[in-house]
């Protein structure tokens, strides 16, 4: 039909009787009780589609094709032949007599380290992480809601998983997304990083008691709430995902409560330093140790669980898409970062510089914007300007908008869990390219940070050399292996 150009626009002559036949009963507040429970049965529905019947979500298989391509580095053929001389090795299965052979992550991630011990030593099979130093936090954030930060966080998890280290996610956004992602159970807020910040606060006013106790006062007593958590380890919260090497400290809409707790904690002991809580107990709990690293998604609000998740990172992630409205309000969120900061340091260091010690000053390895669901076509003039003005805070790779996020539903959270053959392959090596980018982009960030540490280490350590250490070792003798998955 010939489009009518006499046509009047759809919101003129709108009937008032028609429209009030279309329309339903006023809604109350037990209308949002009913809306939400509809939204519980589908999401239920979305997510029983990717999961087993114990509700566990599973992990697809890897193909010889995709694992000699993306995962391990060597040719398919000598792939082939070093299974065919290593029967104990995982052979695979196919689904046809004859056919591509087929893997799952924990094979796969012993045959790398079965190529890592005996294939050729110029090759990277296993990705690198220098001796004796801790795990690294990341955390990803913007206060600006739908940028891809969980997005993000769980591709480039995923993407180091599939790499080799071994990685912990901790979701501090009670919406609870990551959670989902990674098909995590969490019945309440005794199974999220609750109970380890209810720790650090309990640990902390009982030596605040001790010392009322010393001055004659009375001290203030432990609640049930922080008795139980100083029961409480990271390792009672993490639980294990559908991927061999990532764990998970999920989230859920009670973890929301923190937001409330944590400022009348703070007020009752004005000494708590809060924004430690979750650094101090991953770290007394061996959890910097047990992981190579630790990935966490905020909520999109500057609170205290992300002001928590900041101070605890080491490297910090701010995605945004490139277009005005984003980027400005990006430039918002460094500023309150700035001001939320400053303003903990300066309330710090009033008493420190009285006591004569040393001051708060908190540090970052590095910080980069990322630009996500980048268009080509439509952002590129806006994003060199942004890139112009931003520099080296800007991530080099802007993360492509691909029709491979999202559209696959509950079961495949984006690119590494989708199997190929549902897409036309070029889609598929297109999408998986541009957060295959965004990793890499990651990767050399995180490893130029563990080599000035290591450098730094070393350069500590010299001229009095310790005894045994090789003078002059090179990058690959002083990388150990990443820690192998649980
Ligand atoms: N590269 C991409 N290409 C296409 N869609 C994307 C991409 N990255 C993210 N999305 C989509 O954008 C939406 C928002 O992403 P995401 O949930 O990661 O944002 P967020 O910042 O974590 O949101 P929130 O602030 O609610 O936590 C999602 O529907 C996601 O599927
Ligand atoms: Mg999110």
């Amino acid at each position: 039909m010939a489009k009518d150009s006499a046509a009047l626009p759809p919101y003129f002559n709108i009937d008032p009787d028609a429209a009030l036949e279309e329309l339903d009963s006023p809604t109350d507040t037990a209308g949002f009780a009913a809306i939400a429970e509809a939204c519980a049965r589908g999401r239920a529905d979305l997510a029983s589609r990717g999961m087993d019947e114990t509700g566990r979500k599973h992990l697809r298989l890897f193909s010889t094709w995709e694992i000699t391509r993306y995962l391990i580095p060597v040719a398919s053929a000598h792939f082939r032949r070093v299974l065919k001389q290593n029967p104990d090795l995982p052979q695979g299965r196919s689904e046809t007599e004859g056919g591509a052979k087929w893997f799952a992550l924990d094979e796969v991630l012993r045959l790398r380290a079965f190529f890592a011990a005996q294939g050729s030593k110029a090759k990277n099979y296993l990705p690198y992480r220098p001796e004796g130093l801790p795990a690294k936090l990341v955390a990803v954030a913007n206060f600006k809601g739908g940028v891809g930060k969980t997005s993000t966080a769980a591709h480039l998890a995923m993407s180091a998983a599939l790499d080799g280290y071994k990685v912990l996610v901790i979701d501090l956004d009670s919406q609870g997304s990551m959670t989902s992602i990674f098909g995590g159970i969490v019945e309440d807020e005794w199974q999220t990083a609750f109970p380890l910040l209810a720790r650090h606060y309990g640990t902390h006013l009982r030596a605040d008691n001790q010392r009322r106790l010393d001055r004659g006062e009375a001290p203030l007593p432990l609640d049930d709430t922080l008795s139980a958590a100083m029961e409480m380890t990271a390792q009672d919260v993490i639980q294990s995902t559908h991927w061999p090497n990532i764990d998970l400290i999920g989230a859920q809409l009670n973890l929301y409560w923190a937001e409330f707790q944590i400022p009348v904690w703070r007020m009752q002991a004005r000494g708590w330093k809060l924004w430690d809580a979750l650094t101090d107990r991953l770290e007394a709990d061996g959890v910097l140790d047990q992981y190579d690293l630790v990935f966490i998604d905020t909520p999109p609000a500057l609170g205290y669980l992300t002001i928590n998740g900041l101070a605890a990172a080491d490297i910090l992630l701010v995605p945004f898409g490139a277009s005005f409205l984003e980027f400005d309000s990006t430039g918002r969120f460094f500023d309150m970062l700035h001001s939320t900061f400053a303003s903990i340091e300066e309330g710090e260091n009033i008493a420190a510089r009285a006591l004569g010690r040393p001051g708060l000053a908190f540090e970052w390895d590095a910080v980069r914007a990322v630009v996500t669901r980048y268009d080509g076509a439509q952002q590129g003039e806006l994003s060199a300007l942004i890139q112009a003005y931003l520099g080296r805070t800007l991530s080099p790779h802007r993360q492509d908008f691909t029709a491979l996020i999202g559209q696959a539903g509950e079961q495949v959270a984006g690119i590494y869990e989708a199997d190929y053959r549902d897409f036309n392959r070029e889609t598929y090596a297109r999408g998986r390219e541009t957060f295959d980018e965004t990793y890499a982009a990651f990767k050399r960030l995180l490893i130029g940070v563990w080599r000035r540490e290591e450098l730094a280490a070393r350069a500590e350590e010299t001229p009095a050399q310790k005894p045994g250490a090789k003078p002059g070792a090179t990058k690959s003798d002083s990388a150990r292996a990443p820690l192998s998955p649980a």
